[in-house]
C-alpha cells in the first residue's frame, strides 16, 4: 500500500464506521461484476471496485488456475471460478464485466462481453492489432453498451487540473511532449517448474513475446500516449519508432527499451522513451509550451514558465557593441545566461486531493452503469490511444514512419477539459 492508499484506506475506514455516516447512508445500489483475466491488475481493480459501495464480485473467468485460490483471498469468500468467458457471460448474476487479460484477447472477450448487453470496464490498451481497434468500436457502439477503458489518469486530479491549465494556454501553445517510464528490472515475472513446452512462460510473461504484445511502448506508453491525445485534442497521425534488447538477452522478442515519436498535427509531437535498466526519470511527462512547461507525473505536477524574450538589450543581454569590445562576435556563444532557465523550484499544482486514480477511474464507472453521468475514458479515448499503439508496435520492427489510421466509422473528437 502506497502513501496515497493509506491515506485514501484511513479515511475510508474512519468514514464509513462514523455513527453520522451508518445512520445516515442509503443502501448503494447492487453491482455484481464478473471478472475475465483475474490476474495482477484484474487483482487490483477488484480490490478498487470493493472499496466503492454497492460492488460485488459474482465469478471469474481465467485459464491459469491459481487464480481463483488468490481471489477468494481477496475477496474474502470463494468466488464461482470458470476458464470460459461464454459461461461467465451465460450467468444471470453478471450486471457488468471487467476485462483484465492480455491485450491479445481483448478483442474476442469485449465483443463477447458486448453481445450479452453488459456494461464493460476494459482494460488498456484496447485492441492489440490496427483490425481489432476497429472491431471492437464497431461492436461496442452496434450493441450500444456502456464501455470505459482503463485509462485511470483521465481520473488524476493533478493531471485533469494541468491539462485543464494547458488547454487555456497557461505555457502557451504546447509543442512537444518528452514521456518517460523508465525502471530497473528485468520485466519478468517467476514461472513455476516444471513448465514442458514452455506454455506457462508464456502465459505468465505474455508481455515479453512480440505476438502477444506490444512491449514497453502498449504496455507502459498507452497511458502517456493517452495523456499526449488529450492535450493536442486528437490522436497522432503517424510514428517513427525504434527498440532493442540491450541488457535482458533472455529470449524475449520484444525490446528492453524503446523510442517512439508520435507527430500529430502542426508539427507537433510526442516522444516516448521507455528503458528498464535505469530509474532515472521514473514515470513522468513534460509538456513544453511557447511560454513554460509542465512536468506531470504519476503523483503530481509543476509548472515552469520561460521567461520572455525581447530584442530589446537589457542588463544580461550584450548589444553587438558590448559583443564586439570584448572580443566575441557570435551572439550565439556570448553568454551562456539563460540557457537552464528550469533550475528553480516551479510552482506545484495544488488540487487537494490526492485520491488514487484507478479507484477513481472505477468509481467513475459504477456511477455512469447507475446513470449518474456519461463515461470520461470512453471507447473512442480508447481507440485513440490503442490504434497508435497497434502501430507504434510494427513501427519499431519496421523502424518505418507508418501512418495511424483514424476510426474508418463516425468516431467522437476528443472534448475540452473545462
Ligand atoms: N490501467 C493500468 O494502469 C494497467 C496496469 C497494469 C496492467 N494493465 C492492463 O491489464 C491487462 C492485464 O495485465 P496484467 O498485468 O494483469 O496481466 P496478467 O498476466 O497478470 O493477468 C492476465 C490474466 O489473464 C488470464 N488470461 C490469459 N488468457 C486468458 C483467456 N484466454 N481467458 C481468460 N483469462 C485469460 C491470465 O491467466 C492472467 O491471470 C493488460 O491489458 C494490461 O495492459 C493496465
Amino acid at each position: 500500500m502506497n502513501r496515497r492508499d493509506f491515506i485514501e484506506a484511513a479515511s475510508l475506514t474512519a468514514l464509513a464506521s462514523s455513527p453520522v455516516a451508518r445512520a445516515a447512508a442509503p443502501a448503494a445500489k447492487p453491482l455484481r461484476l464478473g471478472v475475465i483475466g483475474a490476474g495482477s491488475r484484474g487483482q487490483e481493480d477488484m480490490r478498487q471496485f470493493l472499496r466503492v459501495p454497492g460492488v460485488s464480485i459474482s465469478a471469474i473467468c481465467d485459464i491459469y488456475p491459481s487464480r481463483t485460490e488468490q481471489v477468494r483471498q481477496l475477496v474474502g469468500h470463494d468466488v464461482p471460478a470458470t476458464t470460459s468467458y461464454a459461461e461467465l457471460l451465460s450467468r444471470h448474476d453478471v450486471d457488468a464485466v471487467l476485462i483484465a487479460s492480455p491485450v491479445g484477447c481483448h478483442a474476442e472477450h469485449i465483443i463477447a462481453a458486448a453481445r450479452s448487453g453488459r456494461p464493460i470496464f476494459g482494460e488498456k490498451a484496447l485492441g492489440f492489432t490496427v483490425e481489432q481497434n476497429h472491431n471492437i468500436v464497431d461492436e461496442v457502439e452496434r450493441a450500444g453498451v456502456l464501455f470505459q477503458i482503463g485509462h485511470e489518469y483521465r481520473y488524476a486530479s493533478w493531471v485533469k487540473e494541468s491539462v485543464r491549465r494547458i488547454q487555456h494556454g497557461d505555457i502557451g501553445k504546447p509543442t512537444h511532449i518528452y514521456a518517460y517510464w523508465n525502471r530497473n528490472n528485468d520485466w519478468r515475472r517467476a514461472v513455476p517448474s516444471p513448465d514442458p513446452g514452455r506454455k506457462l512462460e508464456h502465459l505468465i510473461n505474455w508481455r515479453l513475446y512480440r505476438d502477444t504484445s506490444g512491449g514497453l511502448g502498449t504496455e507502459l506508453g498507452s497511458h502517456h500516449i493517452d495523456i499526449a491525445n488529450w492535450i493536442f485534442g486528437e490522436q497522432p497521425e503517424s510514428v517513427l519508432g525504434t527498440s532493442s534488447v540491450c541488457v535482458y538477452h533472455d529470449g524475449r522478442t520484444v525490446g528492453d527499451n524503446v523510442q517512439l515519436v508520435f507527430n500529430y498535427s502542426q508539427g507537433r509531437r510526442l516522444m516516448f522513451s521507455s528503458l528498464t535498466d535505469n530509474a532515472k526519470n521514473g514515470n513522468e511527462l513534460w509538456v513544453y509550451g511557447t511560454e513554460g512547461s509542465a512536468q506531470i507525473t504519476i503523483e503530481d505536477a509543476t509548472f515552469y514558465y520561460e521567461k520572455k524574450l525581447s530584442n530589446q538589450p537589457t542588463a544580461d543581454k550584450p548589444t553587438s557593441k558590448t559583443i564586439v569590445e570584448r572580443g566575441v562576435v557570435t551572439g550565439a556563444s556570448y553568454s551562456t545566461g539563460g540557457e537552464m532557465p528550469y533550475r528553480g523550484v516551479g510552482e506545484r499544482v495544488n488540487t487537494g486531493s490526492s485520491s488514487d486514480p484507478t479507484l477513481e477511474s472505477i468509481r467513475s464507472f459504477v456511477e455512469a452503469v447507475r446513470g449518474e453521468h456519461a463515461v470520461v475514458a470512453d471507447l473512442h479515448v480508447g481507440f485513440r490511444s490503442g490504434i497508435a499503439c497497434s502501430v507504434a508496435h510494427d513501427a519499431v520492427f519496421a523502424e518505418q514512419r507508418m501512418s495511424i489510421p483514424q476510426y474508418r466509422g463516425n468516431g467522437g473528437a476528443e472534448a475540452k477539459t473545462t
